[in-house]
Order: structure tokens, then sequence, then C-alpha cells
């Protein structure tokens, strides 16, 4: 597995601190090595136990507390990105100043990465001059913010400068990570539910609403790829949602979708399959509308294996290209994961990306848990939450993979 990047999570000294486990806690599961920097004042807050336990890394907050190894300046060199979250308002007068008297600052003087900055404090502070000319600053130097948001404070007042939504921050966070990696690069994505014909009125199809598939073009397409979406019955409103970088062909049913897929898939970087796709297909369509006739009873219908795209693609698939692809299954979540982890050994893609369906869960805009898995069946990722998020952080775990 190619070596994991380093992103930095500054933590200030604001109750908000312990919302930023959750952004830890899935930048770790996108595949980021994760080093939280932890404000001495802010350890009265989340202590360096948990810290260390969610990174999986060691937790210092004074310059002079590594004893080998990871100083500040290698730390700042290897980092991709910077968070500061919460960022207190002493944290963002002392980093617009330069002034360097703990392990954070001295990082974020050092470094020479992006930074995101997520600032939390009571409103008056946040509309103080000094604030103001403080932010001022530092966009000018080219730092970027996520909120701060309205609502409750911990003061009890209600106002401008709670800290943005976890999901915000770890999607500003992602995008930043990603922005621009996919500049260019072509790539596949295949999204909804084959239909299968069986008259000029019926078909046999299946539950997915494209959601996922369109959500992961959406990200694509968003860090610079121009995407070719292979469509199966997707609500036209969902796919005008889509900015033109993504080129959306309808494919309607498995077999048009075979054939457009492996047409197109020798010109492309990646390619990922999120279709559910139909596993048999009518061996007769009847062109005229099936009768129900009540002296047949019981009625039959013959149905022949359509063929895998997914497989079909991986067996063509040069070294240079790289293919994802999805296993829905039903059942508990561990039953799910056996499951996938044998379709994983079974398809020959480089990920497949497990997740749980059902009657109420895993299709439409509902949130979704998904392992992915390589080749072998072995975890490389684990996310939870809303679509919209998961499809960032999937994009994110296969950048990782190829660079
Ligand atoms: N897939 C495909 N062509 C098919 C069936 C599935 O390319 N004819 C792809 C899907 O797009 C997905 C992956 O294979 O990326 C797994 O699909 P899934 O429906 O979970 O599995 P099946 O291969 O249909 O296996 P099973 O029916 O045993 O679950």
């Amino acid at each position: 597995m190619s070596k994991r990047r380093r992103v930095i999570i500054g933590v200030g000294a604001g109750i908000a601190a312990y919302k930023t486990t959750n952004v830890v806690r899935a930048l770790v599961k996108s595949g980021f090595d994760a080093w939280v920097i932890p404000t001495p004042a802010s350890l009265k807050m989340v202590g360096e136990v948990t810290w260390r336990a969610l990174s999986g890394n060691p937790v210092y907050s004074q310059v002079d507390e590594p004893k080998s190894g990871v100083g500040h300046i290698e730390l700042a060199r290897d980092a991709s990105a910077i968070l500061v979250a919460p960022a207190t308002a002493d944290l963002l007068a002392r980093i617009a100043h330069g002034i360097a008297d703990d392990m954070l600052s001295n990082v974020i003087l050092a470094a020479n990465c992006p930074l995101l900055l997520a600032p939390a404090m009571h409103t008056n502070m946040w509309e103080n001059a000094a604030t103001r000319e403080n932010v001022q600053i530092l966009r000018q130097r080219g730092a970027r913010f996520v909120g701060p948001v309205a609502g409750a404070l911990s003061s009890g007042d209600q106002g401008i400068g709670r800290m943005a939504a976890e999901d915000d921050v770890i999607s500003q966070m992602l995008g930043i990570l990603d922005s621009g990696t996919w500049n260019d690069q072509q790539v596949m994505v295949s999204a909804g539910g084959t239909r299968e014909p069986l008259d000029p009125v019926r078909f046999l199809g299946n539950r997915s609403s494209g959601r996922f598939g369109v959500e992961i073009a959406r990200q694509f397409a968003l860090q610079g790829a121009n995407v070719t979406l292979l469509a199966a019955n997707i609500d036209s409103a969902l796919l005008a949602s889509l900015s033109e970088k993504v080129a959306v062909i309808s494919t309607p049913t498995a077999a048009q979708m075979h054939r457009v897929a492996l047409e197109l898939f020798p010109k492309m970087q990646a390619a990922v399959m999120a279709a559910a796709v139909a596993d048999y297909q009518p061996v007769e369509f009847q062109s005229q509308k099936i009768k129900k006739t009540m002296e047949k009873g019981e009625f039959s219908l013959r149905l022949r294996p359509t063929a895998d795209i997914l497989a079909d693609l991986a067996a063509k698939k040069h070294d240079n290209q790289f293919l994802a692809g999805f296993a829905a299954e039903t059942g508990s979540w561990d039953q799910v994961v056996q499951l996938g982890r044998e379709k994983a050994r079974r398809k020959g893609a480089d990920i497949i990306f497990i997740n749980q369906v059902g009657e109420s869960s895993g299709f439409g805009d509902v949130t979704t848990r998904v392992k992915a898995v390589d080749q072998q069946g072995r975890e490389i990722g684990q996310f939870a939450g809303a679509k919209t998020q998961i499809a960032g952080q999937i994009v994110a775990l296969i950048r990782q993979q190829i660079s």
C-alpha cells in the first residue's frame, strides 16, 4: 500500500474541541496519517490519551516534548495540510503575528502547506476589530476558513461564533487535500439500477436511486476530473445537479452499460462501478404487452445471465488504471462484510466498497456505512455518514491508493 499522506490537526482551547474528535476519526478512516497537536490549554477540554488513541500517533503540545525523531520541522515539512479546529481568538492572533510559543504555532510557522481554520469563540470576540484584522491578514496569506456559524454559544448566548459542523469541516479538509489532484484525468463512474425489459411496458429492475454514484461523480469533477457517468435510470433532477464536467451517457440496461463501459475504459485513468447491474435479463423480449390469462395459472420467466461488467473491466485493466466496484449486500453487518470480502477476491478490482442494502437502508438519500477492502479482501478504510460525505472520502481514498 502507498505511504499515507500526513495531515495535522491543531486543537485550540475551546469547548468545541470534542467535535474535532469526529474530524480526526474521519481523516484517519479516509486513510490519512493524522497527527493531533493540541495547545497546552486545550488539553483541559480533550486529553492527550484521547487524541493518541484516535490518531494512532504520539501527541505533543510543547516543542521540547518529542524525545527523538519527529520534531516540529519534520512534522511541518511532511504535512499535506493543516487544520486548526477549534481556532480560538488567541490562536488566530498568534498565527497571524507569527508567534511561536507552543508546538502547534511552531509547526504552523514552519509549514508550507494549505491551512484551514475553523474558528470558535463568542460573538463579541469574533466581531472585535482585533480578530477581524487577524482574519483579514490570514486570508490574505492564503489561509482558508470554515465557519464560524450562528447558534447557541457555550456562554448561553446566541450568535455567530459556533464552530462549523464536523461534516463541513471534514469535507472542506478533504477538498483541500484533494483539490486539483484529478486535474484533467479521465474518470468513468457508473450509477443507478439497470432495467431489463420484458415487454414494452415492463422491466426487471431494482431500487437503486443512483445517488451514491452521482455523488462520487460530483466529487471527482470538483477535484478537476473529466467524468463520464454511465447512468442507469437516474432521476433527471439528480442528474441536473451535476456540473458540465460530468458527461452523462444513458445506459439503461446491463447490455448497454456493458458495451459503453468496455468501449470507454481504455481511455480512463480510473473507473468506479457503483451501478446496481441486473444479474439476469429475460431471454425473450415480447414486442407486445404480455397478457394475463387466468387459465395459465403460474407464470414463469426464462432468464439468462448478463455479462459481469466489473469483472470484464478487471480482466482488461492495465497497471496504470484503477478500478473500483461496490458490493451491495444484505444481512447483518458481519455477514455483509464477509460476503463483500469474498466478492472482492472474485471480481479482481483494486478496491471494493462494501455497503449494506435493504428495503430501508442503502438506497436513496440516507446515511450509509461503507467498508473499503482491497483485492485480497483486506480492510483499507471504513466510512459512515451521509452519501455526499462518504463520496468525498471514497475519492480521497482512491487518490491515496494511486499516489
Ligand atoms: N456488476 C457488474 N456487472 C454485473 C453485476 C454487477 O459490473 N452484471 C458490478 C456492480 O456495479 C458492482 C459489483 O459488480 O460494482 C458488485 O455488484 P453486486 O450486485 O453487489 O454483486 P453481483 O456481482 O451481482 O454478485 P451477487 O449477485 O452474488 O451479489
